[in-house]
């Protein structure tokens, strides 16, 4: 199973760039390119400073002055090597640099190789507004090698598990309580059982995005935790994975009051996040929150289309009035804490 062409690399051989065309040129962080030097040299790589606050058009035109540089055409491969901040710059740029040339993809986070790196959208931020730019472009490859987890931090491994948790929440029970029995801890140890999950994870968002690219349907399932989490993230300076799983959180909440969703799908959730190093809730600004979801790239003008969960490995899309969203946000923030 495949997204258009995009061809799935799971690496075996040292040498990670080798199924990648020879005239490549790398864009990767600071973080990255100290931690795998090796990796870059003798290659163009240009380095872009590490953060969501450069996930901005200021590193696109530093890319684009680079691409000049380096003599970059058409026919040039970019190839993004890190997390979800890279390769969202590396396929932006490489999707409207000359009007798009190929791009392939090295995720180096938990995150980006379970979520980020695959499905094609990528953009940038725009004042609160995250991804507001951006494009939906599939990579022609991505190369997935787990060696690069050995560098990264437990908080990082902890974000990419929010994903993973999302998936198992909408899809998969079964991931849901091979999660229970497991931490990040064992995942660190047992490289095929981590490899299992990321193929488990690759597969489920590969086929909700291959049968709905443009998000006319299900792909919006992706969104779970990501409407009040996106908000929460900009606001409150919380990693992407933190303020996903206090969105899924807020999600179940809103699911119980608006659907009558039984309180134990939010207390299974709620124990799973804390076992991965998550947070369940943050105490935040109803008002400040609801200014930020307004402007929802999501919104239309009846609301926001809001994921919500029937049950563990069942979830369902439901238009949510604004007014509904913030009634629910007020029984939430006053409500108890989580
Ligand atoms: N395009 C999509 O579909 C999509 C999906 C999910 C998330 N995203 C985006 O991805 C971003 C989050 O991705 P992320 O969590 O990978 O963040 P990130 O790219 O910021 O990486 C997290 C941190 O880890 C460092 N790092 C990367 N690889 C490392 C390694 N192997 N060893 C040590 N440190 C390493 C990075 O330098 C950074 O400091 C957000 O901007 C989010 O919007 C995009
Ligand atoms: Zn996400």
């Amino acid at each position: 199973l495949t997204i258009g062409n995009t061809k799935y690399i799971f690496q075996t051989s040292d040498e990670v760039t080798s199924a990648l065309p020879g005239n490549s040129i790398y864009i990767t962080d600071t973080h990255v390119y100290e931690l795998h030097k090796d990796l870059f040299t003798n290659k163009p790589t240009i380095v872009i400073p590490p953060g969501e606050a450069h996930k901005t058009q200021d590193t696109i035109s530093y890319v684009t002055e680079q691409l000049l540089r380096r003599g970059a055409h058409r026919k040039t491969t970019l190839v993004g090597v890190g997390g979800g901040i890279v390769t969202d710059i590396a396929g932006y740029a490489a999707s409207i640099y000359m009007r798009g040339v190929p791009f392939c993809f090295i995720p180096t986070t938990l995150l980006g190789m379970v979520d980020a790196a695959i499905g094609g959208k990528n953009g940038i931020n725009f004042g609160l507004q995250k991804n507001l730019l951006g494009t939906i472009n599939q990579p022609d490859a991505i190369v997935f090698d787990t060696q690069f987890l050995k560098t990264l931090p437990d908080t990082e491994w902890s974000n990419g598990f929010a994903e993973i948790i999302k998936y198992a929440c909408l899809f998969d029970t079964a991931l849901f309580d091979e999660l229970g029995r497991n931490n990040i801890h064992y995942y660190q140890q047992h490289d095929d059982a981590l490899t299992d999950v990321i193929k488990t994870c690759v597969d489920w968002k590969t086929k909700v995005v291959a049968d709905d690219e443009h998000e006319n349907g299900n792909r919006k399932l992706l969104n779970f935790g990501h409407t009040a989490g996106h908000a929460i993230e900009t606001l409150y300076q919380l990693s992407h994975g933190q303020a996903v799983t206090i969105g899924m959180m807020i999600a179940c909440r809103i699911a119980e009051r608006e659907q009558g969703a039984p309180t134990s799908i939010e207390k299974r959730l709620k124990e799973l996040l804390h076992n991965y190093g998550l947070p369940s809730a943050i105490k935040f600004d109803v008002k400040q929150v609801m200014q930020v979801l307004t402007m929802d790239k999501k919104r239309n003008d009846a609301g926001i289309e809001y994921i919500l969960l029937k049950d563990i490995g069942e979830a369902c899309i439901t238009l949510l009035s604004f007014g509904a969203i913030e009634e629910a946000l007020v029984y939430i923030d006053n409500g108890s804490n989580y």
